[in-house]
């Protein structure tokens, strides 16, 4: 294996190769998902938590992690499937892990599809445990101001 370089993410330099990379790993089904609105958002927030692999110029993984001040969490872990296996993930968790804990970070969350329960293995090596919880989401609409709005008292209601 050559030298992996662990690099902050820059949109200017990477974005097609992350887009391509998550498009190869992941697939996509709901727009909310779409690679490139994940970065955007992601870059929104200005929160340092963001990083890729390189090795020679080339990006072959990637994380990112979210810290909201109690947990920790991570996203979008991927590596390349012909740089699977030589420790490129295991790189990137202890890396973002390093960060998360300098943010002050307690503990970390991490989701699995059921439909990718091998990784789980991958996580276990790792230090990861499974924990009993049910794990339960809602997608909000985008936002729109007319949805919402403000009366002249301060009181609010809701349209
Ligand atoms: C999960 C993933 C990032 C692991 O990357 P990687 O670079 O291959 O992982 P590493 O080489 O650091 O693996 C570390 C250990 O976990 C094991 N491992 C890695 N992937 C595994 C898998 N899919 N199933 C079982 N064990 C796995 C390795 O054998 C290795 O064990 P070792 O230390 O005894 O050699 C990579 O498989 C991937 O991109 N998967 C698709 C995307 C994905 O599922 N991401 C996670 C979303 S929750």
């Amino acid at each position: 294996m050559e030298v992996i370089d662990i690099i902050k993410y820059d949109d200017k330099k990477y974005r097609t190769q992350v887009i391509e990379l998550w498009k190869a790993v992941f697939g996509y089904k709901e727009a909310r998902n779409d690679p490139g609105t994940s970065i955007d958002k992601k870059l929104a927030v200005h929160d340092d938590l963001f990083y890729l692999a390189g090795e020679s110029n080339r990006i072959i993984g990637t994380i990112m992690a979210g810290y909201d001040g109690h947990r920790g969490w991570i996203y979008s872990l991927a590596v390349l499937p012909e740089k699977r296996k030589q420790q490129v993930g295991t790189i990137l968790l202890k890396y973002i892990e390093e960060k998360l804990k300098n943010l002050g970070c307690l503990k970390i969350n991490l989701q699995i599809l059921k439909s990718n329960v091998a990784v789980k293995e991958f996580y276990e090596k790792n230090g990861y445990k499974v924990e009993e919880r049910i794990s339960m989401g809602k997608v909000l609409e985008e936002h729109s101001s007319a949805n919402y709005l403000m009366e002249e008292k301060g009181n609010h209601r809701l349209q």
